[in-house]
């Protein structure tokens, strides 16, 4: 393959998730973390999911990647069944889990190494080009320690994108940044989808992230985990996150969440 197009990736992928359950058995208690979860994701989509802590988003999103099994149900990326993690869905975390021994250019070469028929000459292009593409060029060189909060979760992005996966799957990447950061990644992560289009499912507490980011938001709820309601955003993009349309739909995910922790309150008494 050769470096253009190296460059340009391959297309996304389309995914599909039928009638996941998923129970984590332990000595004193079995935790029915996932129910009937099915769910389908177009070519490029990016899907948010959404939920209070323990809902199961983290399991589902691992049963995604190939990294948890599901007891019942599979996954279907490309008709073919997930077993394994592969490179073609890579997992980027809340914590940027960058090798802190190397530097901004080394973290997103390691990511390479998943690539196969590349010289170390276009490993070494292709990694200057994502970081350009999240804005470090100037940090290439930079250690870990040297990088703010939002410039570790950038070499973490690079470093994802840089194997071209067909799926992105990203878990809370933004929760541990001051606002403004996470404002400056909305507007980064949406030029990126535009020029990059992934398949991104994207999980987070913030609704009003959701809201900015989603073209479609699944509302889940916990015990069994569940997929209780599912909004469109069609807002024209790049979205800003301090709009009054972008307010609106997250004051509309906080009323869904609200009613389905109610009403699981009254039925669960
Ligand atoms: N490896 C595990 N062993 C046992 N139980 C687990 C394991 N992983 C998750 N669980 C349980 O499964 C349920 C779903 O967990 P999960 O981490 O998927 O939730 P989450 O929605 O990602 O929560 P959070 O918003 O806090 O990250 C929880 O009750 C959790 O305790
Ligand atoms: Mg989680």
């Amino acid at each position: 393959m050769s470096l253009q197009e190296e460059l340009q990736g391959p297309p996304p992928a389309k995914l599909i998730v039928e009638h996941v359950s998923k129970w984590f058995r332990q000595k004193r208690q079995t935790v029915h973390a996932l129910d009937d979860i099915s769910l389908e994701v177009a070519e490029g989509e990016f899907i948010v999911i959404v939920g209070p802590s323990g809902c199961g988003k983290s399991t589902l999103l691992d049963i995604i990647a190939g990294l948890e099994k599901p007891d019942k149900g599979q996954v279907m990326a490309d008709n073919q069944p997930v077993l394994n993690p592969g490179r073609h869905r890579l997992v980027m975390f809340q914590e940027s889990a960058l090798f802190p021994w190397l530097n901004a250019f080394g973290n997103v070469m390691f990511g390479l190494k998943l690539k196969p028929g590349l010289r170390n000459s276009e490993r070494r292009e292709v990694a200057k080009f994502f970081l350009h593409l999240v804005g470090l060029e100037k940090f290439m060189e930079a250690n870990v320690h040297e990088l703010s909060g939002g410039m570790k979760q950038r070499v973490a992005l690079a470093r994802a994108l840089a194997p071209n996966p067909r799926v992105l799957l990203m878990d809370e990447p933004f929760a541990a940044l001051d606002a403004m950061t996470r404002e400056q990644l909305y507007g980064d992560i949406q030029r990126i989808w535009e020029k990059r289009r992934k398949t991104i499912i994207f999980v987070t507490h913030n609704v009003r992230e959701a809201a900015c980011l989603a073209d479609r938001v699944m509302i889940m709820s916990p015990t069994p985990g569940r997929i209780r309601e599912v909004f469109e955003v069609t807002l024209p993009r790049p979205r800003d996150f301090n709009s009054i349309q972008i307010a609106q739909h997250a004051s509309k995910l906080t009323a869904a969440l609200k009613g389905h922790a109610e009403h699981d309150a009254v039925t669960n008494a």
